[in-house]
């Protein structure tokens, strides 16, 4: 097919080629962020998995590095993660050399052939050269599978309470997780989520942390989950509770999600970023990520998000709003200013530069329904609000260009509004095909893909009476 570079994110990770799922084994070291992928290099589809590797100073522009992990007779390289040991607990360092160890899923597709259930181990790999390179641990697999069809995506941190590694593992209906002294041996701890959280398929990559709120420490546990997602198809669950060093408990049973666009999947958490917690995600959906119609690559990482918790009457949510580094990146950009005390729009010539590229922030002392319409000469519109009757935020793309490649992908999807405070608060951030919305702080987020088939040229905003006090910025990437 011909080359797309007119959808190709100019501030968000591309693989140069190939087929991209997850994020794996996200670290940050000496001011570099490292991130893996689910990479496979030979095809524009799912296939034998790799982990890809890509490294930013800033985590907007990423350089893409070689590839870290092949398969290899134990299988392929699924999802994991990827600590830096610095007590050398694993003895695989070298002397003045903390060792980085990767922990993932090997998937024996010989053994699933075969018709046999234990077909995902997990296994060790380690770096002595700062992620440049990787040897696999020759007593691989470490945790070998105890007889379940899915138990895969180890993320591992360490849990200083009680001095040792801790590891959530997703087991098909449930997480369960593992505790280690040295990244090697490890004993089972407990299990979560037989009969709570949403289970529509399949529960993936987990990845359990401490957040702090009001002096308090919290656990957050994130479970993606595919099929089952409040949008259809993949979507990332959280819930809220403790952690004691063995078991996870929940505030409560209420199933929240940590994005309710349809293209944000399989997130993961940085490792070494404390007191920040930031995670990126896989910016699509399995129900038609192959059939996205771009060339030579498949697939992108979100905006890298900075997760905290907020509280809302008596409930914790988690809010995901851009990194700091991408807001003021965006801070030094020029600016348009529009009010919206007239149905406001942007000079066509202030978006033809942007090319695509462009961040809309959206304030108001009150919220009520507003629709703002992105559009192109070709007739394309994307559309995007929010409707006050159902406390809503929704984003329409079913005119935004191309979607025959799959019956699923022209849809309009909404986002509950969380938050109870009077104020509009909405930053969108547009990258040639992608859309990601944040709501109050972070309390409500969505993003969503689109094909439109010229970049957008017109921007205008129909807000309701009671909104026209607000006003609306503009501002082009460069
Ligand atoms: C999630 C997932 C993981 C698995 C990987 C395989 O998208 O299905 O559970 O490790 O993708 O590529």
């Amino acid at each position: 097919p011909p080359h797309t570079p007119q959808y190709r994110p100019a501030h968000h990770f591309t693989p140069a080629q190939a087929w991209m799922n997850d994020p794996n084994g996200l670290l940050h070291h000496n001011g570099t962020w490292h991130l893996f992928f689910q990479y496979h290099p030979h095809g524009m589809t799912w296939g034998p998995m790799h982990w890809g590797h890509a490294t930013s100073q800033d985590l907007m522009s990423w350089q893409e590095q070689a590839i870290a992990l092949a398969p290899d007779p134990l299988g392929m390289i699924f999802s994991g993660s990827a600590v830096i040991d610095v007590h050398n607990t694993s003895g695989l360092g070298a002397p003045g050399q903390a060792p980085w160890v990767a922990i993932f899923t090997h998937h024996d597709g010989e053994a699933e052939k075969a018709g046999r259930i234990d077909r995902e181990h997990q296994s060790l790999a380690y770096s002595l050269d700062e992620g440049r390179t990787w040897q696999k641990y020759a007593g691989n697999p470490v945790l070998p599978n105890p007889g379940l069809k899915d138990l895969r995506d180890p993320k591992v941190f360490w849990h200083a309470g009680t001095a040792r590694w801790v590891m959530s593992l997703a087991a098909g209906d449930h997480i369960a997780f593992y505790a280690s002294p040295n990244l090697k041996d490890w004993t089972q701890l407990s299990e979560f989520g037989h009969a709570l959280g949403a289970h529509g398929g399949v529960w993936e990559c987990p990845d359990l942390m401490p957040l702090m709120l009001e002096g308090k420490q919290h656990w957050v546990l994130l479970v993606s989950l595919n099929p089952g997602g409040p949008n259809g198809g993949s979507a990332t669950q959280y819930f809220v509770g403790d952690f004691d060093g063995q078991r996870f408990t929940p505030h409560d049973t209420h199933t929240r999600w940590l994005d309710h666009g349809p293209d944000n999947y399989a997130g993961v958490t940085w490792h070494n970023t404390a007191p920040r917690t930031l995670l990126i995600g896989w910016m699509s959906n399995w129900v038609y990520a192959k059939d996205l119609p771009t060339s030579p690559w498949r697939s992108a990482m979100t905006l890298p998000r900075e997760l905290s918790l907020q509280r809302v009457g008596e409930q914790l949510h988690l809010s995901a709003r851009p990194a700091q580094e991408v807001v003021q990146r965006l801070s030094s950009l020029p600016t348009t200013v529009a009010s919206l005390s007239t149905d406001a729009s942007v000079p066509g010539d202030a978006l033809r530069q942007a090319d695509g590229r462009f961040a809309i922030e959206l304030t108001a002392p009150s919220l009520q329904d507003f629709t703002l319409t992105l559009s192109n000469d070709a007739g394309d519109a994307l559309h995007i609000g929010y409707d006050a009757a159902s406390r809503q935020y929704w984003i329409d793309r079913t005119q935004a260009g191309l979607s025959d490649f799959h019956t699923d992908f022209a849809a309009r999807h909404t986002a509950p509004r969380i938050s109870t405070a009077p104020e509009a608060q909405v930053s969108l951030f547009f990258d040639r095909s992608t859309v990601e919305l944040f709501a109050d702080q972070g309390l409500t987020s969505m993003t969503s893909l689109h094909f439109p088939s010229q970049p957008w040229s017109k921007c205008q905003i129909q807000a309701a009476e009671a909104m026209r006090e607000g006003r609306f910025e503009l501002r082009s990437f460069e």
